[in-house]
């Protein structure tokens, strides 16, 4: 992936620097991004929508799926927009200096607090998901004598063929106003009416992890429909086509992604197709890429500890991280690639199960990790694609504290997160007394 390389030494190397000199730094779990690779990706969407003539577009980069205060500047040096799905991802995007009215809020239950946050910022849309969040919007809105610029999410109908988990745009989603039932058109109407919400367009993400094009394809078809029939009966303008992320990206050598590209040709080409044959004028397409941005370009760097042979069964062998800084293979059952970062010149013959170290059996990183036979304690582990879901979905499990996240770009390496310590997880503790009288 990107910049990686085995040096002369026989060790795997990111950006230039050897992952060996990484960990000596900053040690074990380390989660390591190439920065030039996040940048490629990023020009990949760019050039996808430079390719169209008179097309607007904005790419908003998910911060769900990795956000810290140098990521999200990196975005910002990029110029890219950025959908943020919580107070905290909005005050981390609004702490790093990122332009307020670039900021696109999602969420399927957004608080008045989050809302005010939004609101006091002035960001440039809120994705309204629900009717209870239409009305405290508009509620909080008119107390404030404020205007903002609103998408609704809808629910398309459209199954995307990925893991049921992270399945988003079939018709049972808690997300979205759904369509073939009549709620997408009552909120549409709701909010053409209101002095406050400036309903920009419509907006819906069918899921993640995406191999193929027709999903969005279909989702553009049905929300173009509805959008011509709510223009007919009430005069509804499509400004705005959001059409979420979900792109798919490589974790194993079994996963064949699609080149950005055609993601974004068909996206465009489709609701060009559609505007056309309804008479509509093309809207603004804009797309919400998290995982597709980051996840290739992240590397998490074990050490090696502890074995377990179990004759005729399995071998195991354990590292220092595991659930606590990726819980996806336990969650998803999502299927990681490794090499022996030390020893990647070595052959790869031994079949391994690559272990956690969390107290739960299910904490296995990846089942069936071929690695040099004498990949052993002390050694490193570098585990590809990480870069996102993994940081971001961390957790203190077994109270162990979160790993470090190095960036890397032609062979300068600076620290993006600390590594927290033992203090940092008693932090916000308080002994029982003052437990107990408040
Ligand atoms: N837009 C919306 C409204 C979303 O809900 C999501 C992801 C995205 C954009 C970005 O999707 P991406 O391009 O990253 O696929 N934790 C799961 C993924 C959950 C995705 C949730 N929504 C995982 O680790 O696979």
């Amino acid at each position: 992936y990107g910049t990686q390389a085995i040096n002369g030494k026989g060790h795997l190397s990111i950006g230039g620097v050897d992952t060996t000199d990484l960990v000596k730094e900053f040690g074990t779990p380390l989660y390591v991004y190439d920065t030039a690779l996040i940048k490629e990706k990023i020009n990949a969407f760019k050039n996808a929508f430079r390719a169209f003539d008179n097309l607007e577009w904005q790419v908003a980069y998910a911060s769900k799926a990795f956000s810290t205060i140098a990521m999200i500047q990196l975005i910002d040096e990029q110029g890219l927009s950025l959908d943020v799905v919580s107070g905290g991802e909005l005050f981390t995007a609004l702490k790093a200096g990122l332009s307020p009215e670039r900021i696109h809020f999602h969420g399927n239950n957004k608080s008045a607090d989050e809302l005010a946050l939004a609101l006091d910022a002035k960001i440039g849309a809120v994705i309204v998901d629900n009717f209870f969040e239409l009305e405290l919007l508009e509620k909080m809105c008119s107390e404030r004598n404020q205007a903002i610029d609103i998408l609704l999410r809808v629910t398309p109908g459209v199954e995307a063929h990925t893991h049921e988990f992270i399945m988003t745009g079939q018709d049972d989603s808690k997300f979205g106003f759904n369509l073939d039932d009549g709620m997408a058109e009552r909120a549409v109407k709701q909010a053409m009416t209101s002095d406050h919400l400036n309903l920009k367009g419509i907006h819906s993400h069918i899921g993640s992890q995406i191999f193929e094009t027709d999903g969005f394809a279909r989702s553009i078809q049905v929300m173009i429909h509805h959008a011509d029939a709510w223009r007919r009966e009430f005069g509804f303008h499509l400004e705005v086509l959001n059409v979420g992320g979900g792109f798919g990206i490589k974790y194993t050598e079994s996963d064949q992604p699609l080149p950005i590209r055609n993601y974004i040709e068909t996206i465009v080409q489709t609701t060009r197709k559609e505007c056309a044959r309804y008479q509509l004028s093309m809207p603004a397409i804009w797309v919400e890429p998290g995982r597709s941005i980051v996840g290739e370009s992240g590397t998490t760097l074990y050490t090696a500890g502890a074995s377990k042979t179990i004759p005729g069964i399995r071998k195991y062998l354990s590292v220092d991280g595991g659930m606590s800084d990726n819980i996806r293979p336990s969650l998803y059952q999502a299927k990681y690639d490794a090499i022996c970062a030390n020893k990647a010149n070595e052959i790869t013959d031994t079949e391994m199960t690559l272990a956690g170290k969390c107290c739960e059996s299910g904490d296995i990183l990846i089942k069936d990790a071929f690695l040099p036979e004498s990949c052993t304690s002390g050694d490193l582990i570098a585990v590809f694609s990480t870069g996102a879901y993994g940081y971001s979905m961390a957790s203190h499990y077994n109270r162990i504290p979160n790993a470090a996240v190095v960036f890397i770009e032609n062979g300068e390496v600076s620290l993006a997160v600390r590594r927290e310590s033992f203090d940092d997880l008693i932090r916000n503790d308080l002994p029982i007394k003052k437990l107990s009288r408040r």
